[in-house]
């Protein structure tokens, strides 16, 4: 099984379904938000307070070149990192399969709604980000995958019979 990456909104579950993945299918899975925060020693939310996004933006890219170096993880990668092309790249080249979690705006939402821990959350519209995104996340994916109330353990299951389906 090459790599397999998660994208989508903030909220659409990629942490979960990639949990899913490894325990039912003995994948080693890393999300992409933590390995920078381990990396950096502080929260992506210092990280924007104290040097803003673009500095963010920049060890995502780091830390997606060297996750890339092993191209059969489970990657979930934080919401904005398919908008940047230089990420799509690299993952494409790498191997890796695209899976857009596409989850209804309605339980991202939900999801979201008390949530402190995203900055971006705090200087944007949720619903204008969430129309912004939604074709690049699209247009980016290998495969789209449509959610609404399905386990982590059902989308996983989804996920590999695509991938063996599709090739
Ligand atoms: C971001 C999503 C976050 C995190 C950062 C920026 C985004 O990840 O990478 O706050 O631009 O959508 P999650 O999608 O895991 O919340």
């Amino acid at each position: 099984m090459k790599g397999i990456a998660l994208c989508g909104f903030m909220g659409c579950g990629k942490t979960t379904v990639a949990l899913a993945l490894s325990e039912k299918y003995n994948l080693n899975h890393i999300d992409t938000d933590k390995y920078i925060e381990e990396k950096s020693g502080m929260t992506i939310s210092k990280m924007f307070e104290l040097y803003g996004e673009a500095y963010f933006r920049d060890k995502e890219f780091e830390a997606i070149c060297t996750l890339c170096e092993n191209s059969d993880n489970v990657l979930a990668l934080g919401g904005g990192a398919v908008l940047f092309p230089r990420n799509v790249e690299v993952l494409k080249n790498s191997g890796y399969k695209l899976i857009f979690i596409d989850t209804d705006f309605d339980v991202i939402k939900n999801r979201l709604e008390s949530d402190n821990s995203r900055p971006l959350l705090k200087t944007n519209d949720i619903k204008t980000l969430y129309d912004t995104r939604y074709p690049i996340y699209e247009n980016a994916c290998d495969i789209k995958l449509s959610c609404k109330d399905e386990t982590g353990e059902q989308l996983a299951d989804i996920i590999i019979e695509t991938i063996a389906k599709e090739g």
